[in-house]
């Protein structure tokens, strides 16, 4: 069953039925102010941080779902309606979510009137701006009441949720004409206060949360909206908020906007006040002013929409299949630079306060989005090298306001410093900027301690070299990839955490064949910078330590028909054929096979085989198999899990893409591509109701072939899945890699397609790319034209001219 559909001309998801499966979301803002909206009008706001700079409250997890956001509510006669269905839930006579590039424009007809809400953050600013227009269709003249409504946060999202001896004491709010200013804690260490205006005089106004809903009411019937007019109310504390009401009258036909704006602002010490506790109002006044007209909104909407079509001319596909193009032109892409921004840290199954940014997680992102904005992943490349230690190790997250390593979480993850090697190279790939490894780079943000991001990404490779097991594999420290593989935490008391309780790492003998493919992928990354540096003594001493990782591979790590996923603390196999449970998992073979360990002697062909056989099923690969019934202390989290959900033997989309890759290396187009489209949602939309999140966004996992309901997905959005798919289609499926010297074409496509073209924008040319497949081939490049002249090879030179060129590429 569908709740919607694409509109693929205007870039958007078109939502129909207000009750669909899951709240399904959209992200406003792309760069410091950011809001999370619903198909309901559900979410809130905050400022670069949704943990420490919340700017309204929202509840997680609520009674019913999806409680709080950024509501209007209509009152025609005794009828009370909202645009979105939600909070009133009264039936609509039509209703429309569109769900587009950073904004969301949710509409709705009651009684023959529409109410239009768009929601937006316009570039360059701090605060989202909402159009409300309403527009009479009726015969007679239409005399309506709105309210508009979002409750403030007392900023720091995580106190403000248990803190209630002091916090219903804090709330301040002061009132000027139509807007309501938000400044609990601005007279003590806080220089930023929040606002919310709309331009047009209103006929009163509430700040106070109980007198506007009455202490017993929900969402849904506020007593002030029941008896048709506010009351003016000034918060003392409790819990703040701010609503407007205004009168308005319609004639038939008639059409009227209303400019809201939530804004934030901040404020130097010195000029902080305006008079004695009266706060200063210059910034927000200004901003308020840039946006007080429909056709300021417009303009600003407009300068948002040629962002994206900006942004989104860099890679495009004509395949001829609309599912496969909408995903690669549109949708992905843009998951991409949401997770770019978010990292792990807000989404309706992240709750802003748990999560920042993931070392490891923040660099593969960064695959998915660096061909967007190269200079917003360099940033981030020595943002997230600033939280590494000398050793070559890091914390495991950091805040994004204070940039710190989060202490809570810790580290000691031993696949994370490999990922730095994976974010770097392909930020230089993609740009050609070699400068970006001479930055003075601090270890755990000290300046006294810098050094070049080159010898960070040498620190990150020693630092498997320095922390070899006794089978000359990689140890996996508290994890790897796999967060729930902890194999040295023993942990048997229900009050401490997998995930940072104290390990029992002195003398263990766990080891990760994970790393060790990852190892030898980026290891020999690490080897050709090295040499295209000139550093051929580093490169000779790196590659040798590369091959004594692939000889370690096949000696330990190989099961016979596959290869094993760890070695244990006691030294014993786990993902081998010898387990009872857990025989076989999904990212050892992935990364050694995409490492090309052990091809001649067919071994990737083995492994890969193998997962076909133990791990696919018909919503994708599974994690492991056989999944784990019963706690294994040993093995930790992973086992905790019910089969066939999470770590356990679901479908972590996440790394299927690993295997996708895989495939490619081997050839194997037509399987690459079935994989491919069993997780890929826009194939997924006629069993929304099964998989429920939204069918233009991928979620971290779809329950496995164990689970009670296979094929029901959760955590949408934040997840490394994005980057890592947009990865194998853009540069292994159709095979258009960025690298050092140019464009390398050589694409791996099920052996039915005739061909297909790529736009590809690089470094200052445009690329128009057709692919010929006359004899139907997966794989290998017979020949390649540009503008018009042979070539003998596929690697495509770098023009930068700013001109477009035509490659022409026949495969057989
Ligand atoms: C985490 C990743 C981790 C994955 C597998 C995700 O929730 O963000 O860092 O690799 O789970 O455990």
């Amino acid at each position: 069953m569908n709740f919607g559909h694409f509109d693929d001309q205007h870039r958007e998801y078109v939502i129909t039925n207000p009750r669909t499966p899951w709240p399904w979301i959209n992200y406003l803002g792309n760069e410091d102010f950011f809001s999370l909206i619903s198909n309901t009008a559900g979410g809130y706001t905050f400022y670069k941080d949704a943990k420490f700079r919340r700017l309204t409250r929202y509840r997680y997890n609520n009674v019913p779902m999806d409680s709080g956001g950024k509501y209007f509510y209509i009152k025609d006669a005794d009828t009370s309606w909202s645009p979105g269905w939600k909070p009133c839930k009264t039936e609509l006579d039509s209703y429309e979510c569109r769900h587009g590039m950073n904004y969301t424009s949710i509409k709705g007809e009651k009684n023959g009137v529409t109410a239009s809400a768009l929601y937006f953050v316009p570039l360059k600013t701090w605060a989202e701006v909402q159009k409300l227009t309403l527009t009479n269709h009726s015969k007679a003249v239409k005399k309506l009441k709105v309210f508009s409504f979002i409750e403030w946060c007392l900023w720091n999202a995580a106190a403000d949720m248990e803190n209630f001896q002091r916090n219903f004491s804090t709330g301040e709010v002061e009132i000027e004409d139509s807007v309501i200013y938000h400044k609990t804690e601005y007279k003590e260490r806080r220089d930023h206060y929040a606002y919310y205006s709309v331009n047009v005089p209103v006929q009163g106004y509430d700040t106070d949360r109980e007198s506007f809903f009455g202490l017993y009411n929900g969402f849904d019937e506020p007593q002030v909206v029941a008896e048709g007019k506010s009351r003016n109310t000034e918060a003392h504390g409790w819990s703040p908020i701010a609503s407007h009401y205004i009168e308005v009258e319609l004639q038939p036909g008639e059409i009227k906007d209303f400019i809201f704006i939530l804004g934030y602002v901040e404020n130097k010490e010195d000029e902080k006040w305006e008079s004695k506790n009266i706060i200063n109002k210059k910034k927000a006044k200004e901003t308020i002013a840039r946006f007080n007209t429909a056709a300021k909104v417009d303009a600003a909407l407009a300068d948002l929409r040629r962002y994206w079509d900006n942004l989104l001319s860099i890679y495009t596909v004509d395949s001829g299949d609309e599912k496969l193009d909408r995903m690669v032109n549109i949708w992905n892409q843009y998951q991409c630079m949401i997770t770019f921004c978010f990292s792990r840290s807000a989404s309706f199954f992240e709750s802003g306060i748990g999560r920042g940014m993931g070392f490891r997680d923040s660099n593969q992102d960064l695959i998915g989005f660096v061909h967007q904005i190269p200079e917003r992943a360099r940033e981030r490349i020595i943002d997230i090298a600033s939280t590494q230690f000398q050793d070559g190790g890091c914390y495991h997250q950091y805040q994004p306001l204070t940039k710190r390593g989060n202490n809570d979480i810790g580290g000691g993850f031993n696949d994370d410093p490999l990922w730095l090697i994976l974010g770097t190279i392909s930020y230089i790939k993609e740009s050609g900027d070699f400068s970006i490894l001479g930055e003075m780079v601090p270890f755990d943000n000290d300046m006294s301690v810098a050094r070049t991001l080159f010898d960070h990404l040498s620190v990150s490779f020693d630092h498997v070299v320095n922390n070899l097991g006794p089978h000359g594999l990689p140890l996996i420290g508290r994890a790897d990839w796999n967060d729930c593989l902890n194999l040295n935490c023993f942990s048997n008391d229900p009050n401490e955490s997998f995930q940072t309780t104290e390990n029992k790492s002195e003398g263990s003998k766990a080891e990760s064949l994970m790393i060790a493919g990852l190892f030898v992928v980026y290891g020999r990354d690490y080897v050709t910078l090295c040499k295209k540096l000139g550093k051929h003594e580093e490169a000779a001493r790196a590659q040798s330590h590369v091959d004594t990782m692939i000889d370690a591979v096949k000696k330990h790590g190989w099961d016979g028909e596959w290869f094993i996923r760890a070695y244990d603390y006691y030294g014993r196999k786990i993902g081998s054929k010898e387990n009872e449970e857990g025989k076989i998992f999904i990212e050892s073979n992935g990364w050694c096979t995409m490492a090309g360990i052990g091809k001649e002697e067919g071994l990737c062909t083995k492994a890969l085989d193998s997962v076909k056989e133990r791990l696919d099923t018909r919503y994708g690969i599974v994690l492991n198999n056989p999944a784990f019934t019963k706690y294994y202390i040993e093995y930790g989290e992973i086992s905790s899990y019910p089969p066939g959900y999470k770590e356990n033997a679901a479908v972590f989309c996440h790394n299927n893409p690993w295997i996708m890759i895989g495939e490619t290396v081997a050839g194997n187009g037509n399987r690459a591509w079935e994989y491919y489209k069993k997780i890929c949602p826009s194939y997924l939309e006629d069993i929304s109701e099964l998989h429920k999140t939204e069918p233009y966004v991928y979620g971290q996992m779809v329950a496995g072939k164990d689970a009670f309901k296979p094929g029901e997905a959760k955590n949408s959005w934040l997840t490394g899945t994005a980057s890592w798919n947009f990865y194998a289609i853009t540069q292994f499926i159709l095979g258009i890699q960025p690298d050092y010297d140019g464009l390398i074409i050589d694409p791996c496509i099920p052996d039915s397609w005739s061909a297909f073209k790529v736009t590809r924008k690089f470094r200052g040319a445009t690329y128009k790319i057709e692919i010929q497949n006359p004899e139907h081939k997966s794989k290998g490049v017979r020949s390649v034209s540009v503008d018009g002249k042979p070539q003998d090879t596929n690697l495509i030179p770098i023009f930068g001219d700013g001109k477009e060129h035509n490659v022409t590429v026949l495969l057989g």
